[in-house]
Order: structure tokens, then C-alpha cells, then sequence
């Protein structure tokens, strides 16, 4: 087990100087599926994702000495420049989670301003992106405060680790290209408890593969991720679909390296059927996919049985789909998408995105 438990992570407050952090970081899309934890966020089976390009988090992190000593974390939070009581609560809570392994925060003010690149309204969950950017925010704080680490893959790894105590699968958005988390026999130095870089091992075809987000329904969902992961507890078919996971990341893995873009889709495919049915068999059961969803499902379908191309889907808890494709076959399936597909979509809307780089560090006067 890591344990970052360090009660040294005090201050002398009178050195602080006031300072602010900013980093940007994206979302990332799971194609094999982190459903079902247990402990502290832990989870029950491996997943393997991309990391994004274009969906992501802009946090920056300002901070000051706490003039007045209190119990709880001094914090408050502005989404797009308005005061977010929702977020500032919740960043509270995570923040005094953190307070074993950063004693510090109790003894700072923070105010956190955050914004996302993708539209508040597109019903596209931002935790993924939120919590890696804040992590980094946190451990980039650490280092200014204290020691800079002296190996960059601690960094990442203990801002992975920050990340997924906020929010599980945000742990795999701290690297570019594509990231595993939970242990797995064949992948050394993989964890339950923060997620691994698989970059090196992407065939060229993946490296900037596309996805393109179809909205399909804005709205918010009706049974949140946190209800999700914990009705899999009593889901007849949890052992099982554990086993499955392991195994198809493994396999993922392989399919990564060696660029197989059909049986790439296979996996994909199926394991976003396989969420949404363990959703269906859960107690009580709920369905978050929307009519929309399997009409664009089955004209994927004739697509690739009417041209040959390799495009396939997958789905992230709720109705929306993710179309993933190489580069090559760009044209002819943004064509479909908008001659096919955008009928289908709320508001005819769609996000396109690709695999990325990783978060950003940015100057905090930059205006991007
Ligand atoms: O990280 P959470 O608790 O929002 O759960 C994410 C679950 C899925 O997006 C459905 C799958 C995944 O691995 O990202």
C-alpha cells in the first residue's frame, strides 16, 4: 500500500507568500470500463482509457496564509467565474480528506477558479477532467511549499492518487495518450490505487485516434455514477463481469500495441453494451440509454457493414456515444455524422475530440 501520510507537510505561515497554481487537464474515455469500488475508491477491476484532447479543465488554485484557524478546509469555488456553492462543498470535503497527507491545507485560504472547455450545458460529466486538474493544482502546491520531487513519474503518480480519492476514473486523466488503473499481473508497477501510463506501448494508428462526442441528451441523469458503482455490489453478475474486465484489459492492452483497429472495436463495443446491462440487472434496475441512442447504434452498424470502415462506439454512463475511429477514415465519417447521425442529436450538437498530450501546466496570466 502507498502511504503518503505526512504529518511533516506543516508550515510556518508568516513565510507564505501569496501564489497562485494553474493547470489544465483533460477528460478521458474508458474503453474498458471501471464499474463497481470498494474501500476508499478503490476499484473493482482494471479499466484502460484514452486521455483527451480538446475536453478538458482549466483549475487555477490561488492561495494564502488562513488568517483565523477553523476546523474545516478554507476554501470556495467559481465555475466560470461565478461563486459555485455546489463545487465549493464538495471541493471542501475532498480537500479535508486530504488533510493526513497535507496537513498544509488546513492552514491556507484557497480559492479555486475553474472553467471547461466543453459546454456547462452538454451533459458531459467534467469529474474526470475537475479532479486531475485540481490534483495537480495540490501536488504542484506541495512542491512549492516544500520539495520539488526529483522524479516526474512520483509527481504523476501521487496527483493519480490525489485525483482518484476525488473521483475514481480521474486518476487515469494525470497522462497523455492512454492510462490503465488497477492492478494487473502483466502490467508492471500497475495499482488499485493510482493509474500507469500505457502510452509507450500505442501503435501509431491510436496515437491520434479520434472521438467524436454525439450529445444525444443533455439532460441530467436520473441515477448518478456514485449510485451506479454501488448498486454493482449486489449485481448478480459482479463476479463475473470483474473476471471479464481483467481480462479484456489485458487483451486491450495487446490490441493497443499491435494497432488491431477491428478487434479494438469489438472490446469497445461490447463493453459499453456490458455497462449499460449491468445497469439493466441491477436492483433496482434503470436504463440510461435513450431511444436516440440505439437508432445511431444501429446505423454505425450499417455503416460498417456498407463501407468496411472501422468506426465504432462506446458510451460512458449515460445516453451519450463516443464514436472512435483513425484519422484515415476522418472524411467519409464526419460526413456520415453529419448527414446521418446529428438528426438524432439534442440540439444537433457534437464534440469533436481526439487522443492527447496530457494535462498542461499554464502560467497563471495566460490567457488561453
Ligand atoms: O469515476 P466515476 O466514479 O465517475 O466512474 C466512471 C465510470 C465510467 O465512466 C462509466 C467508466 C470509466 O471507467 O470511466
Amino acid at each position: 500500500m502507498t502511504d503518503y501520510k505526512n504529518s511533516s507537510l506543516t508550515l510556518i505561515t508568516s513565510e507564505i507568500i501569496p501564489s497562485a497554481i494553474r493547470w489544465r487537464s483533460p477528460s478521458n474515455i474508458a474503453l474498458v470500463k471501471y464499474w463497481g469500488k470498494h474501500g476508499n475508491q478503490l476499484p473493482r477491476n482494471p479499466s484502460v482509457s484514452f486521455t483527451l484532447s480538446g475536453a478538458a479543465t482549466d483549475t487555477t488554485l490561488e492561495y494564502k496564509a488562513r488568517m483565523e484557524s477553523g476546523e474545516g478546509a478554507d476554501v470556495v469555488l467559481y465555475l466560470d467565474g461565478e461563486k459555485n456553492d455546489g463545487f465549493t462543498k464538495r471541493t471542501k470535503l475532498f480537500l479535508e480528506k486530504l488533510f493526513p497527507i497535507y496537513p498544509f491545507l488546513k492552514q491556507l485560504s484557497l480559492t479555486i477558479k475553474t472553467s471547461n472547455s466543453f459546454p456547462h450545458s452538454a451533459g458531459i460529466a467534467s469529474s474526470a477532467s475537475g479532479m486531475s486538474a485540481l490534483a495537480l493544482c495540490l501536488v504542484s502546491l506541495e512542491e512549492t511549499l516544500f520539495e520539488p520531487f526529483t522524479d516526474r513519474a512520483e509527481f504523476l503518480a501521487k496527483a493519480s492518487y490525489l485525483a482518484r480519492l476525488g473521483s475514481g476514473s480521474a486518476c487515469r486523466s494525470v497522462y497523455g495518450g492512454a492510462a490503465v488503473w488497477g492492478a494487473l499481473a502483466a502490467l508492471k508497477g500497475s495499482s488499485d490505487e493510482f493509474a500507469v501510463s500505457v502510452t509507450e506501448n500505442l501503435h501509431p494508428t491510436f496515437q491520434d485516434y479520434h472521438d467524436d462526442i454525439l450529445l444525444i441528451s443533455k439532460s441530467e441523469k436520473s441515477v448518478s455514477s456514485r449510485a451506479g458503482h454501488g448498486l454493482m455490489e449486489g449485481n448478480p453478475y459482479a463476479t463475473a463481469r470483474y473476471a471479464q474486465a481483467t481480462r479484456r484489459t489485458d487483451e486491450m492492452l495487446t490490441v493497443l500495441r499491435q494497432g488491431n483497429v477491428d478487434r479494438f472495436g469489438e472490446i469497445l463495443e461490447s463493453e459499453a453494451l456490458t455497462l449499460h446491462a449491468l445497469m439493466m440487472s441491477s436492483h433496482p434496475p434503470y436504463v440510461l440509454i435513450r431511444p436516440n441512442t440505439l437508432a445511431v447504434i444501429e446505423r454505425i452498424h450499417l455503416f460498417r457493414e456498407q463501407t468496411g470502415h472501422p468506426l465504432y462506439f462506446t458510451l460512458d454512463a449515460g445516453p451519450n456515444l463516443h464514436l472512435l475511429y483513425p484519422h484515415s477514415i476522418a472524411e467519409p465519417v464526419k460526413h456520415f455524422i453529419r448527414e446521418q447521425l446529428l438528426y438524432f442529436c439534442e440540439d444537433k450538437m457534437y464534440l469533436a475530440d481526439r487522443v492527447g498530450k496530457g494535462p498542461e501546466r499554464l502560467e497563471v496570466s495566460d490567457q488561453r
